[in-house]
């Protein structure tokens, strides 16, 4: 393998741009030599700032087959079937989230992944969110002595989103649920990294969006979750389009005090403890979207052959069976396992 990757764009839309951005930042490891969506527009815009091979189909780009790794942004149904195509034509893969829409179809990538024996990391870029970093090494330092509990509080508003309601990010069918599968989905990974395993979660959800989207995609959900060592947390998620205060995403509690992740995407952790106790705001603030680069770099890397990927396949589809045990737990109204997946 040679000393950069060549790298193919698969959905050149929302998301990608973050994406394009951290390539950039990625010191010419990775140069993008193709881009695929089925809107010409968006390609011939990635085309013309990479000079990058335009295709209308994955199927397509895969025959032409000049790239080492592909970069998979597509809405969440699409992502098994492109996934698998991926690996079989021996390429690394890096998938945004959810791996997919079920535990079947994860099964069958995670399969796919193995076989293939190439690199293949979900895109949870929640695990490089330099707030959430720094959180966890003040956490491993006892900042806030034993953390015994945590809230994460995902939220969307016209103050911080552009919605774009009739977009496929709030249909049920393509997304595979509601708010729980899409963005809010990223708030799991945190709590994850500071308080261990998640072991059985009990949720409630609503739709105050109902005369907006569809009835049966939930736009709010409230969970608790139990770990496996006995920490507890709870977990909501809200996308309104009416004015919301300014709530932080994250609070972590300790023996010794408290960490707080700012709201709004741009970020910023307060540490609270008897030595800050009207809080230490660390500096610089970096924000949600600083987490890209980062991610990126671990994916070019690990395609390099220069270390092997900080977290498995396996441990990724976590934050899905999560997800999907809160939703077995609105109609068993009852504490769901969230088991783990089980491959040999
Ligand atoms: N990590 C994050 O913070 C974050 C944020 C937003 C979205 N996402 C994820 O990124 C992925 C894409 O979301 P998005 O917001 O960019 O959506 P988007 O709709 O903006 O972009 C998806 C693109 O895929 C293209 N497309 C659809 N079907 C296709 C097909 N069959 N072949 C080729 N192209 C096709 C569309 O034309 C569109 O350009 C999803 O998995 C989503 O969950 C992650």
């Amino acid at each position: 393998m040679s000393k950069s990757i060549r790298l193919a764009l698969v959905g050149c839309g929302y998301i990608a741009q973050h994406h394009y951005n951290a390539i950039l930042k990625c010191n010419g490891l990775a140069k993008v030599t193709a881009v695929v969506d089925v809107n010409d527009e968006r390609t011939a815009d990635y085309s013309s700032k990479t000079g990058a091979k335009a295709f209308k189909s994955l199927k397509d780009a895969l025959t032409w087959g000049e790239f080492d790794a592909v970069d998979i942004m597509l809405p969440h149904h699409l992502h098994e079937e492109a996934a698998v195509e991926c690996l079989e034509a021996g390429k690394h893969v890096l998938l945004e989230k959810p791996m997919a829409v079920s535990l079947a179809a994860c099964r069958n990538v995670l399969a796919a992944a193995k076989r293939s024996g190439k690199v293949f990391m979900v895109c949870e870029n929640a695990q490089y969110w330099p707030e959430v970093v720094k959180a966890k090494q003040l956490i491993e330092e006892e900042a806030i002595g034993d953390v015994y509990y945590a809230k994460a509080h995902y939220w969307e508003s016209p103050a911080i989103t552009d919605f774009d309601f009739d977009s496929w990010q709030y249909d049920p069918a393509q997304v595979g649920g509601g708010l729980l599968m899409a963005g809010s989905c990223h708030w799991i990974r945190p709590l994850r990294m500071w308080l261990g395993e998640i072991e059985e979660v009990i949720g409630i959800t609503g739709n105050p969006l109902a005369h907006r989207i569809a009835a049966n995609y939930e736009t709010l959900a409230d969970a608790l979750l139990r770990f496996k060592n006995g920490k507890t947390a709870s977990f909501t998620a809200l996308i309104i389009d009416t004015t919301l205060s300014n709530q932080p995403y994250f609070r972590i509690f300790g023996s010794k005090g408290e960490i707080t992740i700012g709201g709004t995407f741009k970020g910023g952790l307060t540490l609270y403890n008897d030595e800050f106790p009207d809080g230490k705001a660390f500096e610089p603030v970096h924000g949600y979207f600083a987490s890209f680069p980062f991610t990126m770099m671990e994916f070019v890397q690990c395609v390099l052959g220069e270390k092997v990927p900080d977290v498995s396949p396996e441990y990724a589809v976590g934050e899905p069976m999560i997800m999907w045990a809160i939703y077995r737990s609105l109609s068993s109204k009852k504490w769901e396992a969230v088991g783990c997946v089980d491959m040999d």
